[in-house]
């Protein structure tokens, strides 16, 4: 053996000892785990992050209700079905009142957790958000995340001490170039920055990546797991791109739901205690999805809980709003059966971020 070979573990199985070791994953090393194309290499990969999120996370899995309170958006990315361009988009906001009787539905159905998702909407201002928060958690008592893009730093610290303790902010891609390509007018560095306030605040973090956006390699999603590691992420959305018609990327190729599945193993196994969801963007590419991002990391399940008569235009990319169903029981029945299938079991209370063993 060379001494070049031995810095260069051949199979998956060396490379995860070492990481378990508490050796971190060099670059190269999570290049080549990604690299991986068997089908017995991918399932003994898929098997390494099932063991880690076993011992990390454990066998429960976490339920966010998600509720799309507006998709009006100031941005124009390219890949996004609410850019700003998209003019043929039926576009809405729901009323405080609407937003808090979908709120007290997810706490009904005994769901910790509620999303407040939006596109960039200026309209719910400082004030009418920390309104908002503080309704839903003196009234409701939900832990709230919110998902309503990039704010100024006084906005961040406002919601907080409004009561939200999670934001989700995916830098979707670590590369400059790509990043400023797909978002025009919008800044990675800024994106980062946003990411380190929001850590200063004390909020428990979200990012991720989309998977299969052009001019991406496995160079540069290597990069992104790293930047997840090292920013301290605590949550992790990794899903695959899908063309919306209403784009200018409408030509381009969905990205692969195997190479998802691997970014999200290894993202499991060299971030060990995050939160991870099995995303809607992968179940809408294979139904079956779910189940596998379960069983290759994934530790969430973010079922989409906006009213059907506004969902039906939070219109990201086709297919989404029709891959979830709103109706409490029969979604409970649907995720008991599936979980069950695979040993696992829905978590009660928040599932906050564990501390990690390391
Ligand atoms: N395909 C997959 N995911 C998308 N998102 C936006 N557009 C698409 C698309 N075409 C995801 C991005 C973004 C969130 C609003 O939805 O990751 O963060
Ligand atoms: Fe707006 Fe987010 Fe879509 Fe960009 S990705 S257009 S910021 S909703």
């Amino acid at each position: 053996m060379t001494s070049t070979s031995e810095h260069r573990p051949s199979s998956v199985i060396e490379t995860i000892d070492r990481e378990e070791r508490g050796e971190r994953l060099s670059k190269e090393e999570i290049v080549r785990l990604l690299e991986i194309s068997s089908p017995a290499e991918t399932e003994r990969l898929y098997a390494a992050a099932d063991v880690v999120r076993k011992r990390c996370v454990g066998d429960d899995v976490f339920l966010r209700g998600i509720v799309e309170f507006s998709n009006h958006c100031r941005q124009n990315c390219l890949y996004c079905g609410l850019r700003r361009d998209n003019t043929a988009l039926v576009r809405y906001r729901m009323s405080d009142d609407e937003i808090l009787a979908s709120a007290y539905e997810i706490r009904k159905a005994g769901i910790g957790t509620i999303v407040l998702q939006s596109g960039e909407d200026p309209y719910y201002d400082r004030a009418r958000l920390c309104g908002l928060i503080a309704r839903i958690r003196e009234k409701i008592g939900l832990v709230i995340t919110l998902s309503v893009g990039e704010r100024n730093y006084e906005d961040y610290r406002a919601f907080r001490e409004a009561g939200a303790d999670r934001y989700l902010l995916k830098h979707e891609t670590s590369s400059q170039l790509l990043y400023e390509r797909i978002r025009p007018g919008c800044r990675l560095e800024e994106r980062l920055l946003c990411l380190t306030a929001l850590r200063e605040l004390n909020y428990e973090v979200g990012s991720g990546v989309m998977v299969g956006i052009p001019g991406q390699d496995i160079d540069v999603l290597a990069d992104d797991i790293i930047l997840l590691e090292e920013t301290g992420i605590d949550m992790l959305g990794i899903g695959p791109f899908i063309p919306h018609p209403q784009t200018p990327f409408r030509d381009l190729a969905c990205g692969s739901v195997e190479l998802t599945l691997k970014v999200l193993a290894v993202a499991r196994i060299v971030t060990r205690s995050t939160n991870i969801p099995a995303t809607t963007a992968l179940r809408t590419l294979d139904k079956d999805a779910r189940t596998m991002a379960l069983q290759a990391g994934a530790n969430v399940i973010m079922p989409d809980l906006t009213p059907l008569e506004y969902g039906l235009f939070y219109d990201i990319y086709p297919g989404r709003a029709k891959s979830e169903v709103t109706d409490m029981v029969t979604l409970f029945t649907i995720l008991r059966n599936d979980l069950q299938g695979i040993g696992r079991t829905i978590g009660s209370g928040a599932g906050h971020r564990r501390s990690s063993p390391h």
